[in-house]
């Protein structure tokens, strides 16, 4: 099983950024304990803080993988591009998020990608990347 994670704008400061809502791991250490705590699922990891970027890696990624998980940040709230692109692929797209956005300020309430994803996990800290793997490793 092939499964991707993708992380938009400023997740590449985790760790620094904000630590009181986003905690003081870095991707990078959870991302290697995940992979040996799942070795045999073939785990992917990009980040980007580009749209377009994105855009070109759900693509790239969205005919071959069997799942992609997506934490498009910030662009959740703006981007019609990242929308259509989970639209066009045929991979299913967990939206994910670290932090509990509804408790948060109202402009985090929208997501433009919701509509198209087959499920969302919200809330849960960095676990909820591990909870969107589960639910592609229990299907
Ligand atoms: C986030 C929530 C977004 O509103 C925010 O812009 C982020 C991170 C989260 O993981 O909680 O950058 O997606």
């Amino acid at each position: 099983m092939q499964i991707i994670i993708i992380n938009g704008p400023n997740l590449n400061l985790l760790g620094k950024r904000e630590p009181g809502i986003y905690g003081n791991l870095t991707f990078e250490e959870y991302f290697k304990d995940l992979k040996k705590k799942y070795p045999h699922i073939q785990l992917d990891y990009f980040q980007s803080n580009i749209e377009g970027e994105i855009i070109d890696k759900i693509q790239e990624a969205g005919f071959t993988f069997d799942g992609i998980i997506l934490n498009a940040a910030a662009y959740t709230h703006t981007s019609v591009g990242i929308g259509d692109a989970i639209k066009a692929i045929q991979t299913p797209v967990i939206e994910v998020h670290i932090s509990n956005v509804y408790q948060r300020e109202e402009f985090r309430h929208q997501s433009l990608i919701a509509p198209n994803v087959s499920g969302i996990i919200a809330g849960f800290g960095m676990k909820s990347y591990e909870l969107a793997l589960l639910s592609f490793i229990d299907q």
